[in-house]
């Protein structure tokens, strides 16, 4: 079969043939439709082993059921998840990390869910147990994780504020539920008790000086590669009780027996419009070069998605 492979010159990959995945008895073998690209994945291409099958997320149809009888049967529309091998015109799929999609959710739009949807999900679900009529501030507002954490942070009744340093690349935000947009996160100013914090460095710092009384920050990024620096002050003096807390999907999902149910989740918000990913740039994985770059150098607004046609 073909797959995207890694290799040292950019784009870093290339479409080789490469052996089929033999599924372990609890994985389905899925015939891939569509992928999408995440920062994480994307920046270490250039360091990953010369000729890997990379890739997380994946939207396909099942082409073998697991033998062992869990997960969607023969032909089902699926979302899911896996840790390498999603760029291929196959890949086994843990039923764990699988789930059937709803006719009204395109394969496209599926593929943008697993890691950014999942991320923002749990994000949300690290902060307080009701975000009824409380602030919640997510940075970095205008990339694929914040928009699906800007709309479910809205769904679930909270005033939400959004930090994007380029008002083009906010387009959107508004229609998703923003209720503010700013340009820069200033040191003072308006506590939250939900903060999303998608980018690191110096936007990690100026948001734990933004934190309320009892509230939390969601870490789970480091786009921006600086140390984090801020007066200890801004958590015992100025919000009391607050807590900064680390998310990394992969071990997450293991925590919640894989996230199968919450990738349903997510594709069911989607069919009833209640979920928009939001689509940047879509194009064949004949021709990843094009989205692969616009998605490092920031030129992405929301999610890019290869169609493995
Ligand atoms: N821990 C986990 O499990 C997990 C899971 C998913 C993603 N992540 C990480 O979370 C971050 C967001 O993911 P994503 O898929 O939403 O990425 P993305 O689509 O590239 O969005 C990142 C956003 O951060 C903003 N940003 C601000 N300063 C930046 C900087 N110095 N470098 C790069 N971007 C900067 C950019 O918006 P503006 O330039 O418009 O302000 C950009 O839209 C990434 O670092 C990703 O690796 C972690």
């Amino acid at each position: 079969m073909l797959a995207l492979t890694t290799r040292a010159d950019p784009p870093h990959v290339e479409l080789t043939e490469v052996p089929e995945p033999q599924p372990a008895p609890d994985e389905a073998l899925v015939s891939v439709r569509a992928v999408s690209l995440n920062r994480g994945e994307v920046k270490r291409l250039p360091t990953d082993p010369p000729a890997t099958v990379t890739g997380w997320d994946v939207s396909g149809t099942v082409e073998r059921p697991a033998e062992d009888g869990s997960g969607p049967p023969r032909g089902a529309r699926v979302v899911g998840l896996v840790q390498l091998g999603a760029w291929a015109q196959r890949v086994a799929v843990p039923t764990r990390t699988l789930a059937a999609l709803p006719d009204e959710t395109t394969d496209a739009q599926a593929a943008t869910l697993p890691v950014a949807g999942l991320t923002a999900l749990y994000a949300i679900e690290l902060g307080p147990p009701s975000l009824l009529g409380c602030k919640a501030l997510v940075t970095g507002a205008s990339g694929g994780v914040e928009r699906f954490a800007v709309e479910l942070a809205k769904r679930a009744g909270a005033h939400v504020t959004a930090v994007s340093r380029n008002p083009g690349r906010a387009n959107g935000l508004r229609e998703l539920g923003a209720d503010a947009i700013v340009h820069d996160l200033e040191p003072e100013g308006e506590r939250f008790d939900l903060v999303i914090e998608g980018v690191g460095g110096a936007s990690l710092s100026a948001a734990i000086r933004r934190v309320a009384p009892n509230g939390t920050v969601v870490s789970f990024a480091r786009s921006d590669e600086q140390e984090v620096t801020f007066p200890t002050s801004a958590l015992f003096r100025d919000a009391p009780g607050a807590t900064v807390r680390g998310l990394y999907v992969f071990p997450e999902l293991q925590r919640r027996a894989g996230g199968g149910a919450d990738l349903a989740r997510l594709a069911n918000l989607v069919a009833s419009d209640e979920l928009h990913p939001r689509i940047d740039l879509e194009t064949s994985w004949r021709e990843p070069r094009d989205a692969i770059e616009a998605l490092l150098d920031r030129r992405i607004a929301g999610k890019a998605v290869l169609r493995v046609d």
